[in-house]
């Protein structure tokens, strides 16, 4: 494993080499065993992998919440070093990424994938994920990007990203990595404490009901079932609660026979915020 502060010195470095194909994983580091799967697969599927570690300041809409992301890089090294040589680390400041002195966001047209769900709630996110997501792959020629389908909607943005920059890349979709209990993983898990931990796994066995729900119940009913589970467990607080076309990502009151559904949920637990989703 090589470990990279420069984006330019990753690139002399790979010039020294010769690759077939690179596989990148781009992530806000503070790995978990979600993470390392998409380092897996990518392992698998290429002979040369970037790992980008950067938390991003750009798609933080809330200063409080980009102080809170938890910043682990040595932990982080710890975890892909056994990976071996196929792993290049790129882990920078911010300056190797906004040159000059402006940290913002290019300006992207994703239309109502957008303004719906995360986009809605989080005011210039995904256009700061869309500027970050877009300079690495531009910056790399990646073959191959792996995203988890746990950011669902971050993924549908991914790819819209790709075909309107007709940027030479293969976008490789990954499952949501859960812990025993349901909960998926996700780097925020471990700013809730001991209480909240043990309540976090309602999110996921709250979407599985919502899901055994759907032959007795019609998707207005299982929208209140849903909001009334989380009213009755004053700790979570429920952002938003919704079923949507797999696609579109808009909301949808029946199903049509020819059509995907997906399931969404937002909620905060203490001061951290979880997102999951589930195939409806
Ligand atoms: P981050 O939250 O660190 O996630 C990095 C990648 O890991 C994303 O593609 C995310 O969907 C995936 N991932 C996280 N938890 C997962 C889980 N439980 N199962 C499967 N995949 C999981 O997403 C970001 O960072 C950033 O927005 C980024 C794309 C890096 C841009 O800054």
């Amino acid at each position: 494993m090589k470990v990279f502060k420069e984006q330019f010195a990753l690139n002399n470095y790979l010039k020294t080499k010769t690759v077939d194909s690179i596989g990148l994983v781009p992530t806000m580091g503070a790995l978990h065993f979600g993470h390392l799967t998409l380092v897996e697969k990518a392992m698998n599927e290429n002979n040369c992998v970037i790992v980008s570690i950067f938390v991003n300041p750009t798609q933080f809409d809330d200063i409080s919440d980009l102080n809170a992301y938890p910043k682990t890089l040595e932990e982080d090294l710890q975890k892909l070093a056994p990976y071996g040589d196929k792993i290049l680390v790129y882990a920078p400041d911010v300056r190797d990424v906004y040159p000059g002195t402006a940290t913002s966001s290019n300006r992207y047209t994703f239309g109502l994938l957008e303004t719906t769900m995360e986009g809605k709630k989080r005011a210039g996110h995904f256009q700061g994920v869309a500027t970050i997501v877009h300079k690495l792959l531009a910056g790399f020629n990646p073959t191959r990007a792996y995203f988890g389908e746990k950011d669902y909607q971050q993924l549908c943005i991914i790819h819209q990203l790709v075909a309107q920059e007709q940027l030479p890349v293969t976008i490789v979709s990954c499952p949501i990595i859960r812990e025993k209990d349901g909960l998926a993983m996700s780097s925020r898990n471990r700013r809730l404490n001991q209480k909240e931990r043990s309540q976090a796994p309602l999110i996921y066995a709250t979407l599985k009901r919502s899901i055994a729900l759907k032959t007795s119940s019609s998707l207005e009913e299982i929208n209140h079932i849903v909001t009334s589970t989380f009213e009755q467990n004053p700790a979570f607080k429920l952002d938003y609660f919704c079923i949507a076309d797999a696609r579109s990502l808009q909301p949808i009151t029946t199903i049509k026979p020819d059509q995907t559904a997906r399931a969404f949920i937002a909620v905060k637990l203490g001061d951290v915020r979880l997102i999951d989703n589930v195939n409806f």
